[in-house]
């Protein structure tokens, strides 16, 4: 007789452990830990199933059987590595107001196109505000169905009765299991509801998306289980303010999670961003100080973005302010202490700090590491950066610029945009079009874009100063950056 095991599992977090205990180890809350029996121990010789799954030679399986279906959407299809697979399970985590369910109504809709059968529930809105927006975003395909329906079991005998290809939920904190305890949306009904849709999209082999809303902090509402149960986790974030949604992958068990799909919202739905470069760089005041041009790559994909930085005297001289949006902070506070230590900027060190990327993109990148050097400086100086210039490059602690991958690509999509010269790593490759100024460090970095030199350690002129932009003074303090052109004689300045 098999022997039966129980483990003691946390109602909240899932974790599992071999005893009762009065607090789960994992995630701490009290009280939470219930009996549970694992069925037989390994060690009990288990026999096979009638129809159970056999061990096959990895060569034998049909690669067809997990073929992307699209979604009809281009931007959505690249976050996803090429699309959908049957029998997959999809959370599309974001605030409220989003715009998830557009983008869930607007993807049915194109895989309707596309000949396949979609089922819509929705737990959150009624019918009618389905059909409004659907017939804002100006589609209405006879095989999607809509169901305003919140109770879990009513959804999956509908499921079984229309046969659908996809089944899209929105959102999974709003259905509830009548057999689980406790309201819509606690831990164990999302647990709970989510590990039956699960099972049903793996049993009847659709394709089921999951809308899944965000607590302030920005992760996922709900139990962990929830991200680990599913098979892709997509982020839908963007700025509240913004027209511009990014869409990216947190895990994805069929494809890469590297690629950033992005989107504008407008008076007709989600629209894909053709040339995402030009509309970060849209906005853009050229002349501007503190304001650098550099080339992130999400994914496959490079962009341009405005690296902004503002420098004011701190309002509290014992703690200035350092605000950072769109970068990350630990990399913009190396670059201040690199500017303080390595080419004298100290004065930041009793200034307030503002730094940021326009348009409401995240820099993950050391490669921005540069132009955020070059934009601090630029705003100290209150003198600008020549708006043809794009500048790509980490920046280590010893002040050295070091390369960053696929820098030829990066440059490459620059040069599309009618930047002409690059502020680089010596490493860099030519591009065509473009004068690449290959730099060592920032101290270099700064003189090539005439952002004047070092007082407390001068570097000696070099056989091809001439042809570098120059600062030339102005009435008092205030220096102003000569446009691109060679020096004149002796009107160079240092800063
Ligand atoms: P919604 O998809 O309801 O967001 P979520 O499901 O994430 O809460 O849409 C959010 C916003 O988008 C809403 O304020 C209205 C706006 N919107 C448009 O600007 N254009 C459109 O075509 C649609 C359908 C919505
Ligand atoms: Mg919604």
């Amino acid at each position: 007789m098999p022997k039966t095991r129980t483990v003691h599992r946390c109602r909240e977090c899932g974790a599992a452990a071999p005893r009762w205990l009065g607090r789960c180890p994992e995630c701490g809350e009290w009280g939470s830990l219930v009996e549970e029996a694992t069925g037989p121990s390994p060690s009990s010789g288990a026999v096979l199933r009638a129809g159970a799954e056999r061990p096959v030679p990895v060569r034998e399986i049909d690669p067809v059987a997990t073929l992307r279906r699209s979604t009809g959407i281009d931007e959505l299809d690249r976050v996803l590595d090429g699309g959908l697979v049957p029998g997959s399970v999809t959370l599309l985590g974001g605030e409220p107001g989003m715009g998830k369910s557009t983008l869930l109504l607007q993807a049915l809709a194109a895989m309707c196109d596309r000949g396949a059968r979609a089922l819509l529930v929705t737990a959150e809105e009624s019918k009618e505000q389905v059909r409004l927006r659907a017939s804002r975003l100006g589609t209405t395909p006879d095989d999607l169905f809509v169901l305003a329906e919140t109770s879990l079991p009513d959804v999956l005998a509908h499921v079984d009765a229309l046969d659908p290809h996809v089944v899209a939920i929105d959102s999974i904190q709003t259905v509830v299991d009548p057999d689980v305890g406790g309201v819509a949306g606690s831990v164990a009904q999302v647990r709970e509801c989510a590990a039956r849709l699960v099972r049903m999209a793996k049993e009847r082999d659709v394709v089921t998306l999951l809308v899944g809303h965000v607590t302030k902090d920005g992760s996922l509402a709900g139990p962990r289980v929830l991200e680990h149960a599913v098979d892709t986790v997509l982020a839908f974030d963007g700025d509240r303010h913004h027209a511009l949604r990014l869409v990216h992958a947190l895990k994805h068990r069929f494809g890469s999670t590297g690629e950033l799909g992005l989107f504008e919202m407008t008076e007709r739905g989600l629209v894909g961003v053709d040339d995402p470069s030009a509309l970060f760089l849209a906005d853009r005041r050229p002349g501007a100080p503190g304001s650098v041009v550099t080339a992130v790559l999400e994914g496959a994909r490079p962009l341009l973005v405005e690296v902004q930085a503002l420098v004011a005297p701190a309002a509290n001289s014992t703690m200035p302010r350092r605000t950072v949006q769109g970068l990350d902070p630990g990399r913009v506070s190396l670059v201040i202490a690199v500017l303080q230590q390595r080419v004298r900027r100290g004065s930041l060190g009793t200034c307030d700090v503002w730094a940021s990327v326009a348009g409401g993109v995240r820099v993950r990148e050391a490669a921005a590491d540069l132009a955020a050097a070059l934009a601090l400086a630029s705003a100290r100086a209150g003198a600008p950066v020549a708006a043809d210039i794009v500048a790509v490059g980490e920046v280590g602690l010893g002040g050295e610029v070091r390369q960053a991958a696929h820098t030829a690509r990066r440059l490459a999509e620059a040069a599309r945009l009618g930047f002409r010269r690059a502020i680089a790593p010596t490493t860099a490759p030519n591009v065509d079009g473009m004068e690449v100024v290959r730099v060592a460090d920032v101290g270099e970095a700064l003189l090539a874009v005439g952002l004047g030199r070092d007082r407390t350690r001068p570097v000696p002129p070099r056989d091809d100063d001439a042809g570098e932009p120059a600062m030339v003074p102005t009435r008092g303090t205030a220096r102003v950056l000569r446009a691109v052109g060679p020096a004149t004689g002796d009107t160079r300045h240092r800063w």
